[in-house]
């Protein structure tokens, strides 16, 4: 971020932040959240805690956005949601939830994952360990690899999951995979802990969570970490939940204790503004409508970046294996490039990536695609081996 902020070249691009941009490069706050933040400061009367679940209109809004109305475990009164300071939150206090049940179970985790996923879970002391997802040269899943893999995980072990929009692959399972990794999960008693950062970023707010309803429906334990940093554009505000999902009513009302238990020794009582413009959002049907129209607009540009950048690239390359970019899914991809091919990208064209090759579609210009496209397409040619 440094080096690209110290480039002075107009041709600069950056694909390597974490956070959606609009058309002229701003990561913008949504009309919704300019509406309902008003509304909740026109009607704030105290600055008085709330409480270390958070609001409990917002806990009942992202339970049932999440899981659907008509949930299994919401019937039976199995699942108990809390508000948490972002998904890094929920994901962090989940954390602590599993290695207080039982400090010697081992969490799976993507190979490869978001970065931050290591030491948000690692840090509580948990042994992680990773299991095959993607091949990025070959710009395909390793499902058969990754069900062999967590085949042979101990019962009771943890496997983490991305709900959709994988960071930083693009990879989803499909339908048919999700019912073989739920049926692989139930079998061997895993538990899944879910990951969902990018609802609506894929397909919409229902078809995203998808994954999620179809395996929390066939496991008795789960754990769903929640971010509404990018589909509310609230990363600041720090707004997210964590769901519990336990064998029995009874066994839910512990966990729920349990949670509350390690929020109050972490941080007592997530941040409350962005929470409170959030539930205003689920309460109001017009606030609802605006904010789906604006979460398409923000998938559909980057649907429309991933198919042009496709098109260019597999043009200049001449390799059509290129339009996986188009195919797949939320903000990143992959390229699939070494090290040094990204660093010649950043040197010699300004063009700035992670290491790993991660590129955020959202950092992709209609202007700037058909450079981007040409410059990758060079550097990967002279990068191959000759003949
Ligand atoms: C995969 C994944 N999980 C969780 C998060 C958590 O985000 P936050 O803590 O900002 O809500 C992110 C954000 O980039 C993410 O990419």
């Amino acid at each position: 971020m440094a080096k690209f902020r110290a480039d002075p070249s107009p041709l600069k691009v950056d694909l390597g932040v974490g956070v959606y941009r609009d058309l002229s490069g701003n990561t913008p706050v949504l009309g919704c959240v300019r509406r309902a933040e008003q509304a909740v400061l026109a009607e704030q009367t105290t600055k008085s805690y709330v409480a270390a679940a958070g609001r409990e209109e917002f806990n009942g809004a992202v339970e049932e956005m999440v899981l659907g109305a008509a949930h299994t475990a919401r019937k039976g009164g199995r699942a108990r949601t809390v508000q948490t300071p972002g998904g890094c939150g929920a994901l962090r206090v989940g954390a602590e939830l599993i290695r207080a049940a039982d400090p010697d179970v081992t969490v799976y985790i993507s190979e490869p994952t978001w970065g931050n996923h290591t030491p948000l879970l690692g840090s509580s002391g948990l042994r992680l360990e990773r299991y095959p997802y993607y091949d990025a040269p070959a710009h395909q899943l390793r499902f058969s690899s990754m069900l062999e893999r967590l085949d042979r995980a101990a019962e009771g072990d943890v496997v983490l999951i991305h709900a959709c929009c994988h960071n930083p692959t693009g990879a989803d399972l499909d339908p048919a995979q999700w019912q073989a990794l739920a049926q692989l999960l139930t079998r061997r008693r895993l538990v899944p802990f879910l990951d969902l950062a990018y609802q609506g970023f894929a397909v919409d707010l229902d078809v995203d969570a998808a994954g999620v309803r179809l395996v929390t429906e066939q496991v008795p334990e789960a754990l769903v970490a929640i971010s509404f940093s990018k589909n509310l554009g609230l990363y600041r505000e720090r707004v997210g939940a964590l769901i519990t999902i336990s064998e029995s009513e009874s066994r839910a009302d512990a966990t729920l204790s349990h949670v509350l238990q390690i929020a109050r020794s972490i941080y007592s009582m997530p941040p409350d503004h962005g929470a409170a413009i959030a539930a205003h959002i689920f309460a109001s049907s017009t606030l609802k409508r605006e904010w789906t129209l604006e979460l398409t607009a923000m998938r559909t540009r980057i649907a429309d970046m991933r198919a042009l950048l496709a098109r260019q690239l597999c043009r200049a390359t001449g390799d059509e294996a290129f339009d996986f970019i188009r195919t797949q899914r939320g903000m990143f991809s992959l390229l699939g490039a070494s090290v040094q091919t990204v660093e010649r990208l950043r040197d010699k064209h300004h063009i700035y990536m992670t290491p790993d090759s991660r590129m955020n579609l959202a950092g992709i210009m209609p202007h700037n695609a058909s450079y981007v496209a040409q410059s990758m397409a060079a550097e990967l040619l002279a990068a191959q081996p000759v003949g």
